[in-house]
């Protein structure tokens, strides 16, 4: 790289570590869509780095972020700078260096870049995403109009949800940044699209942070949660056409399916008292059994009332999030919460930006009582 130094500076040109062996993603992604028939939902799944891998998924998700019918996002992305501007000074002092775990379109990182970039205070931008393409999106986004140096960009191609990745990864940023605080952010309720949230949650906390680091994370919520509720937040996702366009990009590239945008629903359930679930499901409604192709040509029996799972999403009730937070071993040093209004059908829902560091940093002295005052007493 040293001998290129000029040809980074072209935005024409990116540069991208690819942190595993894509092959084996393929295979993963196979895996999830051989499960056995399940009429709700749980059986066959695209799982959730999937849904975002490749050029027409991440072409897709730009769109979808822009759709005035998909509000989850535009809001989050819309409101994003001044919501993070409230938690900046929970930051520890001096150069942070910013790794985007998921930076979707790049837009937020652009707003948290901009900050620490007219304060003199940016170092390495590190986004880790598990499409190369939408690294390379992200990456335009962020930086436009800053001045970051292309040698402090390294932009990771990796699943940040398997353990051996994380190892790596931590290791890379180890050599890239010392022993100097890094800020983490996980935004745009990425967190809830993991079946197991709080154990991806608790990984990347023991994997990551040291006592210096911070953690932004961004989390959907609800102020309640019954039936209804768990509908009107499904409803949320199904009258958006991009949105569905979006979640069923996957689906034409992973299956030979013949899609019918009319078997697509939503389904929201309430999930013990911690959140509301949203599950994007496909249904076979053709009344009679279809097969699957998948990629490396094997053939699945898809049975009439069979589904894939294409997306799952959750809003948290505050007590659930407050429970995943101590069971991930983290805690909150600044948050900020923007609540919608409640409606005749339907709970206030919101966004949560959480500012969090590891549990285990020990809690600041206790300020000591002034003893006697040798020059005085
Ligand atoms: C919901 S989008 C959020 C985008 C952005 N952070 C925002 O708030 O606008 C999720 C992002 O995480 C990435 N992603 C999802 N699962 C991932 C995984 N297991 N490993 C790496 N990246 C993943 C997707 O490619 C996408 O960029």
């Amino acid at each position: 790289m040293r001998r290129i130094p000029s040809i980074l500076g072209d935005p024409g040109w990116t540069v991208c570590l690819v942190g595993e062996e894509q092959s084996g993603k393929l295979a993963q992604v196979t895996a999830g869509l051989r499960h056995g028939p399940d009429p709700s939902g749980s059986g066959k799944r695209i799982t959730s780095g999937f849904s975002y891998w490749g050029l027409e998924s991440t072409v897709a998700w730009a769109h979808a972020c822009n759709d005035l019918y998909y509000p989850v996002m535009r809001e989050s992305i819309g409101s994003f700078s001044r919501r993070w501007r409230a938690m900046t000074q929970t930051l520890p002092d001096g150069p942070l260096h910013y790794v985007s775990l998921g930076p979707g379109t790049g837009q937020k990182d652009q707003a948290l870049l901009r900050y620490l970039d007219s304060r003199g205070r940016s170092g390495c931008y590190i986004p880790v995403d598990v499409s190369a393409e939408m690294l390379r999106l992200a990456q335009r986004e962020a930086l436009e109009h800053l001045h970051v140096p292309p040698a402090d960009v390294l932009p990771v191609q990796l699943d940040f949800s398997m353990p051996a990745n994380l190892d790596r990864l931590c290791t890379l940023i180890r050599h890239a940044v010392g022993d100097e605080p890094v800020v983490y952010s996980l935004l745009g309720n990425t967190l809830a699209n993991f079946d197991n949230d709080t154990q991806l949650l608790a990984l990347l906390a023991e994997k990551l942070l040291r006592p210096q680091d911070r953690f932004l994370l961004e989390v959907a919520s609800t102020a309640g949660q019954d039936e209804a509720a768990a509908r009107a937040a499904a409803h949320e996702y199904e009258n958006s056409p991009r949105f569905r366009e979006f979640v069923t990009s996957a689906l034409m590239q992973y299956t030979d399916l013949q899609i019918d945008m009319n078997s697509l629903t939503c389904e929201g359930l309430v999930e013990d008292d911690r959140a509301l679930k949203i599950k994007v499901i496909y249904r076979n409604r053709t009344g009679g059994p279809l097969e699957l192709t998948l990629p490396d040509r094997s053939t699945v029996p898809f049975p009439d009332q069979d589904t894939i799972r294409l997306l799952l999403s959750r809003k948290y009730t505050l007590a659930g999030l407050e429970k995943m937070l101590v069971d991930a071993r983290v805690t909150k040093v600044g948050e900020t919460h923007d609540v919608g209004h409640a409606a005749f059908d339907r709970p206030a829902f919101g966004l949560a930006l959480l500012m969090l560091q590891s549990a285990d940093v020990p809690p600041p002295p206790e300020p000591r009582a002034p003893g006697p005052n040798p020059f005085r007493d």
